[in-house]
């Protein structure tokens, strides 16, 4: 078997002296899973992730994600991981209000040196199989919840990056919306994207998650694969 795409080896973490937000979790994600994160709130759901995004560092233990030593990379190259081989979603999209749909895609193309032509083609590429070629020249305020996901989606596919996270996607989404970004999510993992995914949607988890963890102060009290669909 090929080696997990994500290795947390008996990682805590603590932001104050009281309770840590992770108490020595371990946790190994092969390619091509789809991992829905559920527990309570405040049980270390969105700690784990930012741990896995480079976004914070662990107290003790590593993280190593797609062969790279997260927890020990510098800044710069912290910058570099986060736009190479991750893709991030976020419950309020944080998509780039004043820019068009299609130039919010292209972003991180840009940042990452993809020469123009090239981006403009993947972006066309991305906004066509997602569902929103149509609102290429709009502005994200004027599209719905879900079309808006579907952006925030597109970008972080953009630079084709082997982990895609997400922190409660449907989180601020309708009923329809909702089911409309978890059956997206579902055909991503389908076509191999592999996807690690923070959510109390049950029916999300249900749905999209080849395998579910629930995290209950900070530890896994819950690993379970679900039967092959
Ligand atoms: N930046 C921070 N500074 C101090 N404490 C923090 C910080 N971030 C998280 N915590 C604490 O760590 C614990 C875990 O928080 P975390 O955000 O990971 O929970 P969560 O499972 O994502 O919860 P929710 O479902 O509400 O999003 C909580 O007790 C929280 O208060
Ligand atoms: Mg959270």
């Amino acid at each position: 078997m090929s080696a997990p795409i994500i290795e947390i080896h008996d990682v805590s973490k603590r932001y104050d002296a009281g309770r840590p937000a992770l108490a020595g979790l371990s946790l190994e994600v092969s390619a091509g899973e789809a991992l829905a994160v559920l527990g309570p709130s405040g049980s270390g759901k969105s700690t784990l992730l930012n741990l896995v995004a480079g976004l914070d560092k662990p107290s003790e233990g590593g993280v190593t994600v797609d062969g790279v030593r997260v927890d020990a990379l510098s800044e710069a190259a912290l910058a570099r991981y986060r736009r190479e081989r991750i893709g991030m979603v976020f419950q309020f999209f944080n998509l780039l209000d004043d820019l068009t749909v299609e130039d919010n895609v292209l972003l991180p193309a840009q940042l990452a040196g993809m020469p123009r032509g090239k981006a403009r083609a993947r972006t066309a590429e991305l906004l066509e199989h997602l569902g929103i070629a149509r609102h290429a020249r709009a502005f994200p305020g004027r599209l719905s919840g879900g079309e808006r996901q579907r952006v925030a989606v597109a970008r972080a596919l953009m630079n084709r990056p082997p982990l895609l996270l997400a922190d409660e996607p449907t989180g601020a989404l309708d009923t329809s919306s909702a089911a409309d970004v978890r059956e997206l999510l579902v055909d991503l993992n389908r076509s191999g994207q592999t996807i690690l995914l923070v959510t109390h949607d049950t029916a999300l988890a249900a749905s999209c998650a080849t395998r579910t963890i629930e995290l209950v102060d900070g530890r896994i009290a819950r690993d379970v694969r679900a039967v092959a669909k």
